[in-house]
């Protein structure tokens, strides 16, 4: 299982952006890779706009990607009611995708519908997260497609519209997300902090059920809003917890970031556990699984755990270590399959 990262590979990758119009048609091609949270994102303050009550930190991962095409077609109108979205060659609800692309048309001054043709890299129905590198690839495939030429900034502002983690896929690396303070969300953005090559970092993800999970971030976050005692705690240190990791990260202190991942990742499930209903992501395997990296470290390799709305466990390591850490997770009772990634790049236009 290598841990190399694909950085160096495509930085020399010289691609066509957008596709030829043909006749009023517009094609675009974007691919965008998802991320982790090492602070999380769980709780927001505007729900219309989805702005995030608290900031995050997030990793962007080269091993997990969303590749999506958006066509435009004027042809389409007479036939269709709504948007096509096609998910891994299957027909889905376009509910979430139509919304994000009746803001581009806003924009734009379209009123073409589209055809999304979405495509994960990773295992489908794995229970990996799909909608940060999904919403990122769309926002930027459909603005490109609607002929629409938005910063970075712009962009990440898009896919927050159709997911909060979705904002910090934008960018490759180390990535901070902002909640700002304006009511319009004009500043609840995501930063590039760091650049993937300027510090390597490894995870494993240990798979411990294929199954999708069953409460989605946007409903056991507002469940936790509304209901959670320690809430008001979550968002009131929120702030510190990102402060830490923004020195960790400048000072490439591994051990303090791990830890202080570890500890935003159990914050935020301390959260979930507290909501009414409570939210219990977790299995066997996961808590198995947390163990195997903790005896890990005890044995001398720093390893450090993160877990999201969902069972499977990832691991941070050293690439050197990821080989080691893998193999201890996968030989961990409960974990069905493990998957090893490096850092990767931020969402960029490909040939349609
Ligand atoms: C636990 O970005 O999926 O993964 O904005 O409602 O679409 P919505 O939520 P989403 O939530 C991600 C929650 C998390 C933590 C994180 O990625 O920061």
């Amino acid at each position: 299982r290598s841990c190399r990262s694909r950085v160096e590979f495509e930085r020399r990758d010289r691609s066509t952006p957008v596709d030829t119009p043909v006749g009023a048609r517009t094609i675009a091609f974007a691919r965008a890779h998802s991320n982790i949270a090492l602070v999380k994102y769980w709780g927001k303050r505007d729900e219309t706009l989805n702005i995030p009550a608290v900031g995050s930190i997030s990793i962007t991962l080269d091993a997990l990607s969303t590749g999506t095409r958006v066509t435009f077609d004027p042809g389409l109108d007479a036939n269709l009611r709504q948007d096509e979205f096609w998910l891994n060659g299957q027909l889905t609800q376009a509910h979430r995708v139509s919304g994000l692309l009746d803001l581009v048309r806003e924009r734009a001054g379209l009123t073409m519908r589209a055809v999304v043709t979405s495509t994960n890299d990773f295992p489908t129905g794995a229970g990996l997260a799909s909608s940060a590198s999904g919403f990122a690839a769309l926002a930027l495939a459909a603005s490109a497609a609607a002929g629409l030429t938005l910063s970075t900034r712009e962009l990440s502002m898009l896919a927050r519209r159709g997911s909060g983690s979705a904002a910090r896929s934008i960018f490759g690396g180390y990535v901070e997300m902002h909640t700002g303070t304006r009511e319009d969300g004009r500043d609840a953005f995501a930063e590039p902090l760091l650049d993937a090559a300027a510090w390597p970092l490894c995870v494993v993800v240990a798979i411990t059920d294929h199954a999708a999970k069953t409460v989605s971030s946007t409903h056991g976050m507002a469940g936790s809003r509304a209901s959670s005692p320690f809430y008001p705690a979550w968002v009131d240190t929120g702030e510190q917890d990102l402060a830490e990791m923004r020195a960790a990260i400048v000072g490439r202190d591994f051990p303090r970031l791990g830890e202080l991942a570890e500890r935003s990742c159990l914050k935020l499930h301390a959260l979930m556990l507290t909501s009414r209903p409570p939210l219990i992501y977790w299995n066997a395997g996961t808590v198995a699984a947390m163990h195997t990296v903790r005896e890990l470290r005890d044995s001398g390799i720093p390893a450090y755990f993160t877990i999201d709305a969902g069972p499977q466990v990832k691991a941070l390591c050293d690439p050197g270590d990821a080989a080691v850490v893998a193999l201890a997770l996968a030989e961990t009772p409960g974990v069905l399959e493990t998957r090893t990634s490096a850092l990767g790049r931020g969402a960029h236009l490909v040939a349609a």
